[in-house]
């Protein structure tokens, strides 16, 4: 099976510090896989590394079997989709939904002179439609709620077609019913044999959307558990990962945390 990723002994040093320390870790096409771990983990920067943003500084990386350092990353980059907080900063907050979405297609923010063919016009409107921006198309980005700059900001990341998409953390900032909204789109993207191979990184085990397969925890840079998400998304590998005793339970598709509540001891007598 075509390998989306392939990491192998990955560390990237800024100054004296670590920020991801020999990772190590495999992407195979149609795999819908969660990253998680506490601030400061290195998600961000597993993500770059996986959108040819940065480079290792030991260590192999291969994106769509693209070896990082071996080439160009600009033609790498058209074929991974991204959303994140930092990629919808560059949006002009003047340009409209529809001409956001559509200068996608180039892997340019804000339009200039270029001409669209109605394919890709017709792409576009398709993912309004399946992000619930139809109404919004004529609407500035500046002018929109959080909720809906992030379905612009994974609309943007899928018009390109992409092989990969990735999506750090896209419910941050959302109410309950924004997330749940996200959280259903979400599932049917993964659930859909025609989405490309997808990364969600998370906080929250409850944004964790069904149909997601694989799951990979990250601390203090390094990989603390992988594998299926069933097998990962456990009391005992999220408290490690997260440095807390936690409770994690799954029911109907969806799964849920808090901190372990204290065994409750006989009550002292008198
Ligand atoms: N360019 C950089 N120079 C120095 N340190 C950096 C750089 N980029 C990231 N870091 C540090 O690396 C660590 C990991 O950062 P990263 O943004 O990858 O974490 P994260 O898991 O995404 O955190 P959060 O959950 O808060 O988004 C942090 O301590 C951060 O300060
Ligand atoms: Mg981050």
């Amino acid at each position: 099976m075509l390998e989306i990723l392939d990491l192998q002994d990955v560390t990237v040093r800024r100054g004296s510090n670590e920020i991801l320390s020999h990772v190590s870790w495999q992407v195979l096409a149609g795999e819908r896989w969660v990253v998680m771990g506490s601030n400061g983990a290195g998600k961000t920067s597993l993500m770059q590394i996986c959108s040819g943003f940065m480079h290792p500084t030991t260590g192999q990386a291969k994106i769509l079997g693209y070896e990082l350092g071996r080439t160009d990353v600009r033609e790498l980059r058209t074929l991974v989709g991204i959303s994140s907080a930092a990629v919808v900063a560059l949006l002009p907050p003047e340009e409209t939904v529809l001409d956001s979405i559509l200068t996608s297609a180039y892997g340019i923010s804000g339009r200039w002179r270029e001409r669209y063919d109605q394919v890709d016009r017709d792409r576009a409107h398709a993912l309004m439609s399946d992000w619930g921006l139809t109404n919004l198309s004529a609407r500035r980005i500046g002018n929109l709620s959080e909720g809906e700059r992030k379905r612009v900001q994974i609309a943007r990341a899928l018009m390109c077609d992409p092989e990969l998409l990735i999506l750090d953390e896209p419910a941050a900032g959302l109410d309950v019913g924004g997330r749940e909204d996200l959280v259903a789109r979400l599932a049917q993207l993964a659930g859909d044999e025609n989405s490309p191979s997808l990364v969600l990184v998370t906080h929250h085990v409850e944004e964790i959307p069904p149909n997601f397969t694989h799951a990979l925890l990250l601390k203090s840079g390094q990989v603390s558990a992988r594998g299926h998400v069933s097998g990962v998304i456990t009391s005992f590998l999220m408290s490690e990962a997260f440095g807390m005793a936690l409770d994690v339970e799954y029911g109907d598709g969806r799964w849920h945390a808090q901190g372990k509540r204290p065994s409750r001891g006989r009550r002292a007598k008198g």
